[in-house]
């Protein structure tokens, strides 16, 4: 069992981060989850899990998702006394899920002002595993410069760019083709998507 770091940012899309902390906890893992004020607020919006009041946020992501609550712990933005906050806490790796054009920047700039920030700059200073979902579109220069920076970087860029060669029936089957893509990115066996033979 590893553990892995799943952050939910404030871009559309938080079903993407929460496909992800499935995949990881249906494969074993350990999860240690964190949002952004507005990824909570738009992971409400769209998905209906409410996770505002903070009390039980793991449980309810757990019920929601249908995983054991204790493969799950959560820390919320402001939290920067959190173990992920150290490099010196045992990580396999994280994923930014979905990735909005604000965090992109902050981790591109080393600005560390969130948990999410700062757990991404740990990535990057020990060299572990990073991988960003962003969304946003259109993309402006600024946009593909950040991303640049960091995929020079080593970073994981995996723009929610679901493909359609596999046929998707359902919009879960389009959500989890760009998870399961994040999980092939940092190892993690799945088949969230249908691979082309
Ligand atoms: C409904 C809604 C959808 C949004 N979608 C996106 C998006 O897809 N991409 C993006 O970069 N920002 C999006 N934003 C703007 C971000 O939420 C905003 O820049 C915020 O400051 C991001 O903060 P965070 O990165 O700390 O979560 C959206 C905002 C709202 C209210």
């Amino acid at each position: 069992m590893c553990r892995y770091i799943v952050a939910i940012s404030g871009a559309s899309g938080s079903a993407y981060g929460l496909s992800v902390i499935k995949g990881l906890a249906d494969a074993g893992h350990e999860v240690i989850v964190t949002a952004s004020r507005e990824g909570i607020l738009i992971m409400k919006d769209e998905t209906g899990v409410d996770i505002s009041g903070m009390n039980s946020a793991a449980g309810i992501i757990a019920e929601k998702l249908g995983i054991d609550k204790k493969s799950i712990i959560f820390y919320p933005e402001d939290d920067l006394h959190a173990p992920i906050s150290s490099g010196s806490f045992e990580t396999s790796g994280m994923v930014i899920a979905p990735c909005s054009m604000k965090t992109l920047s902050g981790v591109a700039n080393g600005y560390a002002n969130n948990l999410i920030e700062r757990a991404a700059d740990v990535m990057l200073k020990e060299r572990r595993a990073l991988v960003l979902i962003p969304r946003e579109t259109p993309i402006s220069a600024i946009h593909l410069e950040n991303m640049l920076k960091l995929a020079r970087l080593g970073v994981h860029i995996l723009p929610a760019m679901p493909g359609f060669y596999n046929k998707p029936k359902t919009i879960q089957d389009i959500i989890d083709n760009v998870s399961g893509r994040a999980l092939d990115l940092i190892g993690i066996n799945n088949d969230l998507y249908r691979r082309w033979k």
